[in-house]
């Protein structure tokens, strides 16, 4: 077992993780954080994608041992009081969700585009978006939430 120090949603946890743990693993099975989602399990898909230090990884081959003084963020730690971010409002507005199990990775990938580049172009939204695979929405309303919010359109 390794010991751990990190903080996960502004939240300071200290975890004993096994030597081959996953972050995925830690976030859903020790923190009980059930919204980061399990797809592929092989860094293919990005429904396991969480914040790490404000950047997008895909939690089911990142090493929960390699988080120790690190910031986790996970799709619990968008909202703030109750109030959604505003790329969880355009999601919403746009229609970018249907069966919502790639959604919290989609959301997270966005949020940390649009706080890196508040105003990316077209196809900056797409190419962050590369690792992230939906199977129901056809992209087009997951891009239109980030056109969304910005242009400042998000509510
Ligand atoms: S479950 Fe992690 S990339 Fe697919
Ligand atoms: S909304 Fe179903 S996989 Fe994306």
């Amino acid at each position: 077992m390794n010991t751990i120090s990190l903080t996960v949603n502004g939240v300071a946890q200290v975890l004993d993780v096994e030597p081959t743990e996953t972050l995925l693993e830690s976030i859903r099975e020790r923190l009980l954080l059930r919204g980061t989602k399990e797809g592929c399990a092989e860094g293919e898909c990005g429904s396991c994608t969480v914040l790490v230090d404000g950047e997008p990884v895909d939690s089911c081959i990142y090493p929960a041992a390699g988080c120790d003084g690190r910031s986790i963020t996970t799709i619990e730690g968008l909202a703030v009081d109750g109030a959604l971010a505003p790329i969880q409002q355009a999601f919403v507005e746009a229609g970018g969700v249907q069966c919502g199990f790639c959604t919290p990775g989609f959301v997270l990938t966005l949020h940390a585009l649009l706080e890196e580049a508040p105003a990316p172009t077209d196809d900056d939204i797409k190419t962050a978006l590369a690792g992230n695979i939906c199977r129901c929405t056809g992209y087009a309303q997951i891009v239109e939430a980030a056109v969304r919010v910005r242009d400042g359109r998000a509510s």
